[in-house]
């Protein structure tokens, strides 16, 4: 059984894999940027990554019956915007990380000014992605998702979490639950949400679809910080591609800092289990996104 989720999904999530860089490179090889800057955006774009959030939002749209050449706006955009937050969070002044995805930090291999620049440039050319008359949905929607994308990211999304998480380094009691949760939920979790609520909405779900849709993004998104957390300590660097055992040295808000690897582990299983029940709300085919939350609790990379 085991072994068939595997093949499933890993074939899958290659396929799509492919798709998306390709697409990515088609359109990044495009821009009329001076040549350094877009070196910068190919390389932080095109240096690896297991393009989990395109994926989850193609395998949503596939269960409204939307195809590629409609999802893969959506899908190019938030990886860039992931990309760009990636970036930032490897800066010296952030996370301070030299190696992401087995390969120089964007900073590392070019310099902070560049890094900073082409991180911004990613950013703003995901919302001309989304903005692009070639993304065929009805207007009202478009600018519907361009401002869902805008709240999952800014000042009250990712950036807000990533803004709590290093405000909370500094903190000298271990962090409450609530305020982990809220770090997690944002710097991570917004961004899951976005893309199953993506795949939805391009496919007209129903309202109460949707709200299945972004509560189980955001049990994903917790799935898969608590992951990150763990493979911090017990993961391989080489499979991983980053720095381990650094959340302990930054003091970061994980919730083995707060109960422990043993609490966190149990904790991680239960919310799999919600995370799955939540699923069969949806009453569809809905297979392949239970393999996800598999795939999300015992990746190694
Ligand atoms: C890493 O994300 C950053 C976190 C939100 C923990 P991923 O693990 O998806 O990174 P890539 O894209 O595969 O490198
Ligand atoms: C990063 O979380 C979340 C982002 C928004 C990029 P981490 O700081 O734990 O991610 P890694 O471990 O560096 O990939
Ligand atoms: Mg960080
Ligand atoms: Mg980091
Ligand atoms: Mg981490």
């Amino acid at each position: 059984m085991r072994e068939k989720y595997n093949n499933i999904l890993n074939s899958r999530l290659a396929q799509n894999k492919s798709y998306i860089e390709k697409e990515l490179k088609k359109i990044l090889s495009d821009i009329a940027a001076p040549k350094p800057l877009k070196e910068v955006m190919l390389y932080a774009v095109l240096n690896g990554g297991k393009r989990i959030r395109p994926f989850i939002i193609s395998e949503v749209s596939s269960l409204y019956q939307v195809g590629p050449s409609i999802y893969k706006y959506p899908c190019m955009a938030i990886e860039m915007a992931h990309c760009f937050s990636l970036i930032y969070d490897d800066l010296p002044c952030m996370d301070d990380d030299d190696l992401r995805r087995g390969k120089p930090s964007v900073h590392v291999k070019f310099d902070e000014a560049n890094a900073l620049l082409g991180g911004a440039s990613l950013l703003t050319y995901a919302y001309n992605i989304l903005a692009s008359k070639n993304f065929s949905i009805e207007d009202k929607k478009k600018i519907a998702l361009i401002n869902i994308f805008s709240n999952a990211i800014g000042h009250k999304g990712m950036l807000a979490g990533q803004f709590l998480d290093l405000e909370a380094e500094k903190l000298s009691k271990k962090p409450t639950i609530k305020k982990f949760n809220n770090i997690q939920e944002k710097k991570t979790g917004l961004l899951l949400a976005f893309c199953c609520y993506a795949g939805g909405f391009i496919g007209n779900a129903s309202k109460k679809e949707l709200e299945v849709l972004y509560e189980f993004g955001l049990m994903l998104g917790r799935i898969f910080q608590i992951t990150d957390d763990i493979l911090d300590k017990e993961g391989n660097q080489k499979l991983l591609g980053k720095k381990v055992n650094k959340d302990d040295e930054q003091n970061k808000a994980t919730l083995i800092k707060i109960k422990g690897l043993d609490f966190t582990k149990n904790e991680l299983s239960k919310f799999s289990e919600q995370a799955k029940n939540k699923l069969l709300l949806l009453k569809k085919d809905t297979k392949v996104l239970s393999y996800i939350i598999d795939y999300l609790c015992s990746r190694t990379s």
